[in-house]
């Protein structure tokens, strides 16, 4: 058996994102996952909820590590891991009931998040959501300590990461049509944001 990847990070917050998945995609057939990682994140959410499709995707250098755990692990409901950098123009997939990123906008630089935006704007399908798990600030201010030290350690691995602004996030979903749903208050100081598309 080949070594997989792994996230500590996202064995930890696994449990929770899902409760919140559970109940907001009640309705949902499809999900959209950027940014998929070690692939944990899929397997678990597409194994407890059968009910949905799970495209999971990432940058073209990271994807044959993604593909490591799926070709392992994935349930029949996650489909083929697909290359998608959220610079991309179009986003080569048709729309979606949710689209789902964890612990991804603070890695990519403000200029990606507002090109993710542009994606977005094609991607989710009337009544759909977008749902952003990671650490937000509001009002300019950290939530905590310990993520004002992360947003050091992230500047320092990489200037233009950082933790982004809740109200600059929101007015980026307010541009093409979103709006924020909930605001769940998650373990370790993070948050996950879900906003939702009117049903025209
Ligand atoms: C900290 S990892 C999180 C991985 C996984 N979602 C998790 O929670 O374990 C950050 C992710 O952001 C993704 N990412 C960064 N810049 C990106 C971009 N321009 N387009 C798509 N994904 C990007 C990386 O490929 C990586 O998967």
């Amino acid at each position: 058996m080949s070594k997989l990847p792994f996230s500590q990070a996202a064995e930890n917050n696994k449990e929770p994102i899902l409760a919140v998945l559970h109940d907001t995609l009640v309705d949902s057939k499809t999900v959209l996952e950027i940014g998929s990682g070690t692939g944990q994140h899929a397997v678990w959410f597409a194994g407890h909820l059968p009910h949905l499709q799970w495209q999971p995707s990432e940058q073209q250098q990271n994807l044959e590590s993604l593909n490591l755990r799926l070709d392992e692990e994935a349930p029949d409901n996650v489909l083929d891991a697909m290359v998608l950098d959220v610079a991309d123009d179009p986003w080569a997939i048709e729309p979606m009931d949710a689209v789902f990123a964890a612990n991804c906008v603070h890695i990519m630089s403000w200029g990606h998040v507002e090109k993710m935006f542009r994606g977005l704007d094609k991607v989710i399908a009337p009544g759909g959501f977008l749902i952003l798990y990671g650490p937000y600030k509001y009002k300019g201010a950290f939530t905590s300590s310990s993520n004002a030290e992360f947003e050091q350690w992230l500047k320092g691995n990489d200037e233009v990461s950082g933790i982004r602004d809740f109200e600059k996030m929101d007015a980026l979903a307010n541009n093409i049509g979103l709006t924020l749903q909930k605001d769940h208050k998650m373990p370790s100081n993070n948050q996950c944001l879900v906003w939702q598309r009117e049903k025209s």
